[in-house]
């Protein structure tokens, strides 16, 4: 084996069409395609170094992560093992310039960080999309921080198929999300459970079969650099999967007083002429999408809204890269 380690950095990204619910839980095969775009600025960071230790270690911010979360990146590292036919432990230390488990995809980039490190320090030089394939294995949005800029996670016919791809760089579009901060504390559902309940609300299988007319009009409004029919649809679309997540059994509110009160205004201030959207990840946090060249006015409004505590400004972000490898 020529390599031992590698780091990777990835960014979180927005989804504009959601995933929510899986027609495969074990292969994170999505019940719906999505759209999203890759935030720049915030990042995950990931070095993985493959050793003759006895057990996959851990470390997030510099703090050793047991349970469940070691779990979920053994099982990627067990992936990549396999792939590269070699049976060292690994140690992976990670950590993210902006606040875990509060709506803003902290899974997304870390499993994209994670599969980018793991699968180079193993000596493997995967495809996109082999390593879309891979990262979505440990979280279905990650896929979509493999490529750059905006980018659709197509739902494939199985495995092999079932990857992201980019529609538009990031120079395409200066969209700039500004995520306003109502909660930085951690979600206390997580989006993996969250999916496995997906079904059992009544509106699913509506919000499923509308999906691919939700996905042209995100795309062509991309595309086409439409903003009124890309606020109108990302609004839309976010309001359906929170729908679906409010009457699945048992219900699941991810919403404060403060986000619902930060609709109102986005969309206030929409009529009267900024150009703003909003879209809510699962979490309470407000994304909300504006063209870049008004987006210090959005930052200013959003935090003089009160429940707004902290707003973080991010443009369109590019691709998953390794930064190192050794
Ligand atoms: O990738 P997961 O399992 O964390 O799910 C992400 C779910 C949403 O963020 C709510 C929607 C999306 O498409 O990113």
């Amino acid at each position: 084996m020529k390599t031992l380690s590698a780091t990777a950095l990835a960014h979180p990204n927005i989804a504009f069409i959601k995933y929510w619910g899986n027609r495969d839980n074990a292969l994170r095969l999505p019940s719906n395609g999505s759209i999203s775009m890759n935030l720049d600025g915030l990042f995950t960071r990931t070095t993985v170094t493959f050793n003759s230790s006895q057990r996959d270690l851990l470390l997030i911010n510099n703090h050793a992560v047991m349970g469940k979360g070691l779990d979920r990146v053994s099982y990627i590292l067990d992936l990549v093992r396999e792939m590269a036919n070699i049976n060292e432990r690994a140690e992976v230390s990670s950590s993210n310039n902006f606040p875990a488990g509060a709506g803003i995809a902290s899974s997304a980039a870390a499993f994209a960080a994670l599969a980018l490190a793991s699968s180079r320090a193993a000596d493997l030089t995967l495809s996109e999309g082999q390593l879309s394939r891979l990262a979505r294995r440990g979280s279905g949005s990650a896929s979509r921080s493999i490529p750059g800029g905006f980018v659709e996670w197509k739902m494939g016919a199985g495995d092999d198929d079932c990857v992201a791809v980019s529609i538009a760089p990031p120079e395409h579009w200066a969209l700039t999300d500004c995520v306003a901060i109502v909660n930085a504390s951690h979600k206390k559902t997580g989006s993996t459970e969250g999916h496995a309940l997906a079904w059992t609300s009544p509106l699913q299988s509506a919000r499923v079969a509308d999906a691919s007319r939700r996905l042209d009009i995100c795309r062509n409004a991309i595309l086409h650099k439409d903003f009124e029919a890309f606020a109108n649809i990302i609004e839309h679309d976010s309001d359906m999967m929170h729908a679906v997540m409010m009457t699945s059994n048992p219900p699941l509110m991810y919403w404060q007083a403060a986000t619902v009160g930060i609709f109102h205004e986005v969309r206030a201030w929409r009529a009267s002429g900024l150009p703003v959207g909003y879209t809510v990840d699962a979490g309470a946090n407000v994304h909300v999408i504006c063209l870049a060249d008004h987006a210090k006015e959005v930052e200013k409004r959003l935090r003089d809204l009160s429940g707004v505590n902290d707003v973080l400004v991010a443009g369109v972000g590019g691709a998953a890269r390794v930064i190192e490898s050794a």
